[in-house]
């Protein structure tokens, strides 16, 4: 591999959408954000300077980030943000991967406009596992708020309750026809008859997961979270904030006089306040005259309803590994180490002198077992390295449920959370399996949970309560879907496996951004195995400090 070099100066810009403009903070002055596009077996160093008045810090989402873990970027997790004025380089080798993944700021709510593709192309002269596309193309799913992102966040942070919903859904940051003021704004996709094209899709929403479809277009999904899959054709898909996909679309052997609208549209199961609006692009087949859509009709896909759980289940269940001898699905047969966690929201009691709108006046909180995760107040990742845990974090994170109950029943009275920064230690190349439950207890909701620094093998996922006796004999263990992000089925669970051959801290939460600020995350060390390629390194001299 080479070596790459970007910079990415994040500095205001003023973006109007919707008839409204607001000064955002962007890469280098663009939005979405730029794309990084790579080689398998290259290294990235990418300089990131702070033009902005907030802290920033930026997570490549999805690398692997095999023994530079300093590059990782969740905030007070592997390092300190980057303050105003000052900058970091991220430097990492991509090691193993092709596909897509992303890239985006990880500390508060900035991710919703510090965000873009990353690109990593096979190794030179190494083809695809399909047919090589005519053109490949990102399309990257966003949230639009009219008001400051931060300021929806901090608003919900001190009244306890939940946080406006965005204003629009965007494709590659417009928001398209369907909403007021914003035809202008409309991504339009150029494409020829009889070609293949590589959609690389991201979901960068911050609360919702995402339907989408092509009328009149199937879809074949090659790849999921840079992983190949066995291909198989859909109408539509589902993408979960946090996830990437990629799919096939092969345009119609002659120009058909029409145009398509391409569409998204969340995904919602649980409670809360949600926006069941539409992102619209255009497929624009290039022959069809300029001007066309006052001329040409045009098609709508049809979607499946905002709250298709059946839809979700088995499109989910379609994601297998190739399982080939060149892409083999290297799944833990053996596990060393098994937990239970159970992931749902709760609330916290309601204090004096505070706002608390949250459910029955208490204030909304989630956790993993209970726990609602807080940030410490600098990077787990240093106080590890350097042994000085002592106030910083703990490591008695319960490894299972405290209170079990039927969690698919009427909840017990008690949903209250407890706080804290409290971690589970794996020794090096443990292998995992772990549980993830969801509560149910305000309402059955889906969590996309993320794990940095990790592929996991999605091995099973059912409804109602995880049956330890029965379901682990259905498990997939030959060819179960690799990937980063996986939604913990509304009502349900989800069984993973992974090995644990990267020492560091991992972060591991909800992608629901909303579920991520109320708690629902937690943080896993890996220790150094005995040969010095299994240990951390040291920190690099420009890590940004508290
Ligand atoms: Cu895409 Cu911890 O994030």
């Amino acid at each position: 591999g080479i070596t790459r070099h970007y910079k990415f100066n994040v500095e205001l810009q003023n973006i109007t959408r919707l008839c409204h403009t607001k000064s955002i903070a962007t890469v280098n002055g663009q939005f979405p954000g730029p794309r990084i596009v790579a080689r398998e077996g290259d290294r990235l160093l990418i300089k990131v300077i702070n033009h902005v008045p907030n802290n920033i810090s930026i997570h490549w989402h999805g690398i692997r980030q095999l023994r530079s873990g300093w590059a990782d970027g969740p905030a007070y997790i592997t390092q300190c943000p980057i303050q105003t004025g000052q900058s970091y380089v991220y430097n990492f080798t991509i090691v193993g991967q092709r596909g897509t993944l992303w890239w985006h700021a990880h500390i508060s709510w900035l991710r919703s406009t510090l965000y873009g593709p990353i690109i990593i192309l096979p190794e030179r002269n190494v083809p695809y596992p399909f047919l090589k596309p005519y053109r490949e193309v990102p399309i990257i799913f966003g949230e639009w708020w009219n008001a400051d992102t931060e300021a929806v966040i901090t608003q919900a942070q001190q009244t306890g309750g939940g946080p406006n919903v965005s204003d629009a859904y965007t494709i590659n940051g417009l928001p398209g026809p369907f909403y007021n003021c914003s035809a202008k704004d409309t991504y339009k996709l150029n494409v020829k008859p009889g070609k293949t094209y590589l959609l690389r899709l991201i979901n960068a929403a911050l609360n919702d997961e995402l339907f989408f479809s092509i009328a009149n277009h199937s879809l074949t999904v090659v790849d999921a979270d840079a992983v190949y899959v066995k291909p198989f054709t859909t109408e539509t898909l589902l993408i979960a904030p946090g996830q990437t996909t990629n799919v096939l679309l092969k345009t119609k052997p002659d120009t058909p006089n029409a145009n398509f609208y391409m569409i998204g549209r969340p995904y919602v199961t649980g409670l809360g306040t949600f926006d069941n609006s539409s992102v619209a692009g255009i497929l624009e087949y290039e022959s069809s005259s300029s001007g066309s859509l006052k001329t040409l009709p045009i098609f709508k896909p049809d979607l499946p309803a905002l709250n298709d759980t059946s839809f979700a289940t088995s499109f989910s269940s379609k994601l297998r590994s190739l399982a080939s001898s060149e892409f083999p699905a290297n799944v833990p047969q053996k596990v060393d180490k098994q937990f239970f966690f159970t992931v749902g929201l709760g609330t916290n009691p309601c204090q004096k002198n505070q706002t608390c709108q949250g459910p029955n006046g208490t204030r909304f909180a989630a956790s993993v077992n209970n726990v609602s995760f807080s940030l410490p107040t600098t990077a787990l990742l240093q106080a590890h390295f350097l042994q000085r845990s002592n106030g910083v974090y703990a490591t008695d994170f319960p490894t299972t449920p405290l209170n079990p109950f039927n969690y698919t029943g009427t909840s017990p009275n008690n949903t209250m959370v407890s706080n804290g920064t409290k971690v589970v230690v794996l020794r090096y190349n443990t292998t995992v399996e772990l549980i993830m439950q969801d509560t149910s207890i305000l309402g059955a909701e889906s969590h996309p949970l993320h794990l940095h620094g990790f592929n996991f093998f999605v091995v099973g996922q059912g409804f109602g309560n995880f049956d330890p006796n029965n379901d682990p004999k259905k498990f997939n263990l030959a060819d179960p879907v690799e990937r980063n992000t996986v939604g913990v089925p509304a009502g349900g669970w989800v069984a993973i496996r992974f090995r644990a051959d990267n020492p560091g801290v991992w972060f591991m939460h909800c992608h629901l951004e909303i579920h991520t600020s109320w708690g629902l995350r937690m943080a896993w060390i890996v220790r150094d195995g005995k040969l010095p390629d299994q240990k951390i390194l040291p920190p690099p001299a420009d890590l940004p400090k508290c």
